[in-house]
């Protein structure tokens, strides 16, 4: 990085703390990668603001591309058959799944039992992510159009999920979930559906956090049964060494002020208070706001200019402040346990312990085909966490876990690299076909 950052809160965000439960209040946030967390959405911003003057600042009067429906905006489109369905999770969120059944007319291959896949995005997106690529790059088209029966998923809180059978979103209880609740409620929820319908075990892609909860739920010994293989796409469980530059100096500027600043229920990256934080950052003459994307993610090599403008006008979605408060704690505890109260009666209420208790990747079943992919140039997915994850699965059976590593790679390639279908996709394919 050439460019030298000053960062000052504005005084419209100090003024404006809100009511905090108190259960819910984190210890000492000081590690400055949950910022690092927070400033990846934050930087998706900044490229609204900053990167491409020609685009309107404000959500208002840019409209969501997606309005109708993501079948109908982003599937359909390209001549595809899409069909949308609402899953109910057993704590009574109700979120949008999209499945493409088979490939362009006239196109694909494969019989009537197509294997079912499900892909599974990160934090901060939503499934969106996976179809900004025109349809020969874009992973659930490829896939399709190669005989699978591709499902997308959208967790709680991204835009078309922010429905609940009693919960309205406005509320702060809508929000009070981690990325526990995506492994214990959202997943089996999904997967359970596609299990009905499809009656076959599922092929699972999982981008960041969506590697993050299949790995927590495998070591649980928690949908096993229902999966077949499971492709990892920048595999995200230990965080601790996810340190970009960037990161230490945004964190030096609001280190503990972000639960104050943007409460913690929903954390709303299109918000007001957000967006006027930007947009003071951004006037900042030292902040050189092209390049802030590499800073934070890592240098990408390989993402086309209207693909990226295309992820901005979908991207990013909300999550809820507690989730990020509990990858922060994943990256300074450097072990992965579910959520931290904060002290042990929280804790003790909740888990019947004083601690949080671990999730163990080592418990994960051997015999589980698992494809993992890593960038030697991923800032979130740091080559040094990854090489803990990999330690943890060092008994795995050698013949069921294929590890690519791809030097020139970072964390957005894996979904909207130009080359991705040639590095990863058509390898995924191929591993897909052998665990038939
Ligand atoms: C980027 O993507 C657009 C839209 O798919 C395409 O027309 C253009 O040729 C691509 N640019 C490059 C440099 O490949
Ligand atoms: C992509 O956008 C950047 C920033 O606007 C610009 O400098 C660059 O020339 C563009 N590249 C292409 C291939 O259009």
């Amino acid at each position: 990085m050439t460019c030298q950052y000053s960062i000052s809160i504005p005084n419209q965000l100090k003024s404006r703390p809100r009511k905090t439960r108190q259960e819910m209040a984190p210890h000492s946030l000081s590690s400055f990668a949950f910022f690092t967390l927070c400033t990846f959405l934050i930087v998706l911003h900044f490229e609204t603001f900053c990167w491409t003057p020609g685009h309107s600042a404000s959500v208002d009067d840019n409209p969501d591309p997606a309005a109708r429906g993501m079948c109908a905006a982003a599937v359909a489109v390209h001549g595809y058959e899409c069909q949308e369905f609402d899953v109910l999770t057993d704590d009574g969120y109700i979120l949008s799944v999209q499945r493409i059944p088979h490939g362009r007319v006239g196109g694909g291959s494969g019989g009537p039992n197509r294997p079912p896949v499900l892909l599974q995005h990160g934090v901060l997106v939503d499934g969106m992510t996976w179809l900004v690529n025109p349809p020969e790059q874009s992973l659930a088209m490829i896939l399709a159009d190669n005989g699978f029966d591709v499902w997308i998923s959208n967790i709680r809180g991204t835009r078309f999920s922010r429905r609940h059978v009693t919960l309205d979103p406005s509320t702060p209880e809508f929000w009070d979930w981690t990325w526990d609740d995506l492994v214990f409620h959202d997943l089996p929820a999904i997967l359970e559906f596609m299990f009905k319908k499809t009656g076959q075990k599922i092929h699972y892609v999982g981008h960041s956090m969506g590697t993050l909860i299949a790995l927590a739920s495998f070591s649980e010994g928690k949908q096993i049964d229902k999966v077949r293989s499971a492709a990892l796409l920048s595999p995200i469980a230990y965080l601790s060494h996810m340190t970009t530059e960037l990161g230490v100096l945004v964190a030096r500027a609001f280190v503990g002020e972000i639960t104050t600043m943007f409460g913690l229920a929903e954390f709303n990256p299109k918000g007001e208070p957000v967006s006027n934080f930007l947009k003071a950052l951004c006037t900042d003459p030292e902040v050189d706001c092209y390049n802030l994307l590499d800073a934070l993610t890592g240098k990408n090599c390989c993402l086309n200019n209207s693909t990226v403008e295309l992820f901005l006008r979908n991207e990013p979605q909300s999550t809820a402040t507690k989730n990020l408060v509990h990858l922060a704690q994943t990256v300074r505890d450097g072990i992965l346990s579910r959520y931290d109260y904060g002290n042990a009666d929280f804790n003790e209420k909740h888990y019947g312990k004083p601690k949080p208790p671990a999730y163990d990747l080592s418990k994960i079943p051997s015999d589980l085909p698992i494809y993992l992919s890593y960038g030697g140039e991923d800032a979130l997915s740091d080559v040094k966490d990854v090489d803990i994850l990999l330690d943890s699965l060092k008994l795995h059976d050698e013949d069921k876990i294929h590890v690519q590593y791809i030097k020139d790679y970072a964390h957005a390639d894996f979904i909207m690299g130009e080359t991705a279908k040639d590095i990863v996709y058509n390898k995924i394919i191929a591993f897909f076909r052998n665990q038939q």
